[in-house]
């Protein structure tokens, strides 16, 4: 049986084509037409005025912190519940990561925890807000508290493009965002990202400091420490192609999502991650967790045997605060993340899966759970 993958890249024949169309126009440089237009389109799909692309979803949150002015022993606040590459440029720039506790509706940043702290923290340079999985934060109860305490918010939409809250697109919200287009992202470039605002002055610096902080005169002239971040025109020209098929990826996803959740949904204690508004996610990783009042089977035995016929999936993200680079790090709550992570996982959801092989995921979850019910 071939290996059926968490979330594979999906590349169509338009795909080859697009990036083939880019290699012969010979913009192979980080700067070109393709990059130009794919800011473009996905500004235009965030409903964003201004965007710059990036190497990495790291690289966005690494400059968009900069450029917020965060330093040496600043604190920035960030959920405990998410991927490193969330906290990892806050140290970066020699400031403190504070880690806050998700809440269980939707597994992400506790508006509850976030005032708590806040609170203790009034003077954080930032709040990074991650929407997991591909469903946004409670953004309401977030955004009113980083107003009244004055804290920029940095959206970590990695995982969420094409989602939305309320009607207002991931990757709108907060002073700046960003996205990831990894190659387990809804779309890739192999290694991409994207920052993202309304702010014209942020953008350009941005712009500026992700290309080596060059000035503009003709020699080589530099004021500042620059990095080189920017993406390639070609890999902007596969990005372009990609975005084009996002509906498409976002129902294959979703369908997945609804097949996993009619077929196993309260099977011997299984419970998928909640879901606000089910037309509001894109359904990136479909995640469960599982109940050991129902079941014996716990999640490393889920995956084990997932595992031994060539599935692959995968914990939910360890919390940050039980790193062990981040040991020792203020943090706000914590056992909701904790328990999440000790009894949840993901499964395989990319768009290229089949239905064939999504019922051998379901038949393996199955009957793994049923034969150890308690
Ligand atoms: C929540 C989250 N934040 C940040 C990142 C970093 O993005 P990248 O891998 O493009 O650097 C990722 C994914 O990789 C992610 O899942």
């Amino acid at each position: 049986m071939p290996r059926i993958y968490l979330s594979p890249p999906d590349i169509s024949e338009r795909d080859h084509a697009a990036v083939a169309a880019v290699l012969n126009s010979n913009w192979v440089a980080p700067v070109g037409p393709a990059l130009d237009h794919f800011e473009a389109a996905v500004a235009a799909r965030a409903k964003r005025a201004h965007a710059v692309a990036l190497n990495s979803g790291t690289a966005a949150l690494h400059l968009a912190l900069q450029i917020l002015g965060v330093g040496p022993g600043d604190t920035v606040i960030c959920p405990t519940l998410t991927f490193a590459a969330s906290a990892n440029p806050i140290c970066y720039l020699g400031a403190e990561p504070v880690f806050v506790d998700c809440e269980r509706r939707t597994w992400n940043l506790d508006p509850d925890r976030l005032r708590e702290a806040l609170k203790a923290h009034p003077n954080a340079k930032a709040v990074v807000v991650v929407h997991l999985y591909g469903q946004c934060a409670e953004m309401d109860a977030i955004e009113a508290l980083c107003r009244e305490f004055a804290v920029p918010i940095v959206e970590d939409a990695a995982e969420a493009l094409g989602a939305s809250y309320q009607g207002r697109p991931a990757g709108s919200m907060g002073t700046l965002s960003f996205f990831s287009f990894n190659g387990n992202k809804i779309i890739t470039t192999s290694g991409g990202g994207m920052l993202l605002s309304d702010d014209v002055d942020l953008i350009a610096r941005a712009r500026y400091l992700g290309a080596q902080a060059r000035e503009p005169v003709r020699h080589y002239e530099h004021k500042a420490i620059g990095y080189n971040y920017r993406l390639s025109n070609v890999l902007a020209g596969l990005g372009q192609s990609q975005l084009e098929d996002l509906d498409r990826r976002i129902a294959a996803r979703r369908a997945h999502f609804e097949a996993y959740q009619s077929a196993l949904d309260g099977l011997a204690g299984i419970r998928f991650m909640p879901i606000a508004d089910p037309d509001a996610p894109n359904y990136w990783l479909t995640c469960l967790t599982l109940h050991p009042e129902f079941s014996a089977c716990s999640r490393d035995d889920l995956i084990d045997a997932l595992e031994a016929v060539a599935i692959e999936a995968r914990p939910i993200w360890k919390p940050l605060h039980l790193q062990p680079v981040f040991a020792g790090r203020r943090t706000f709550g914590g056992e909701v993340a904790e328990d999440l992570f000790n009894r949840g996982l993901c499964l395989p959801s990319g768009s290229s899966l089949t239905a064939d092989e999504r019922q051998r995921v379901i038949d393996l979850v199955e009957s793994s759970v049923q034969s150890k019910v308690v």
